[in-house]
């Protein structure tokens, strides 16, 4: 059953299977067809005096016209054996394929967004869209530029707050 959670309790453990694995970002157009993509760049922390979430999104993925078109995401914290489905979700794009059929994840309604979960994750977070900014060339480090963005391509930000969090608590202990 999953729990309710405090938005960063997990963050540990969240980290770890971000960098080895990475996560799966929900999103749904305005023709509400939902869509799922690998991340594995994502900041945490309080803004504004609320729990905020940070998603790098560039340009040229399907996600990116989803997330113009419809404000909100959900971030699914997925086991390590579902790592052939995550790299599946993150080199195949939306545009060409239902990334659903292809790996058997399936998203199930969230509990305050439109946007679905994926049923076989182990911690979720639901987001709505409260800003979003470009990475702007001529602010960042040379270093960065050339490590990141050797073709520009630069994400976009979208600030998420957290409107709901929960998670199956002792799978995710056993894991870590
Ligand atoms: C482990 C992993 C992490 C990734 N992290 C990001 C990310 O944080 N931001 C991003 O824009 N693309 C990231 N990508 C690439 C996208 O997931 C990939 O281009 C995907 O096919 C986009 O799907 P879409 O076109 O359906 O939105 C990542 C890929 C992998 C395999």
């Amino acid at each position: 059953m999953k729990q309710p959670i405090e938005p960063f309790e997990l963050w540990r453990e969240i980290v770890h299977l971000m960098t080895r694995y990475g996560l799966l970002l929900c999103s749904v157009g305005s023709d509400g067809k939902p869509n799922v993509m690998a991340i594995g760049w994502m900041t945490g922390g309080i803004v504004w005096d609320k729990p905020i979430l940070c998603v790098f999104v560039r340009p040229s993925r399907y996600t990116y016209s989803r997330l113009e078109e419809v404000g909100e995401f959900t971030v699914n914290v997925l086991p390590p054996e579902f790592k052939d489905a995550i790299e599946l979700c993150g080199t195949v794009s939306g545009k060409d394929a239902d990334k659903f059929e292809r790996t058997g994840l399936k998203p199930v309604p969230a509990q305050k967004v439109s946007v679905p979960i994926i049923e076989q994750g182990i911690i979720h977070y639901e987001c709505t869209v409260v800003h979003k900014n470009d990475i702007l060339c001529q602010f960042l480090s040379e270093e960065i530029a050339r490590y990141a963005y050797p073709s520009g391509n630069f994400h976009r930000v979208y600030f998420g707050k957290v409107v709901a969090s929960y998670a199956l608590k002792d799978a995710v202990k056993a894991l870590i």
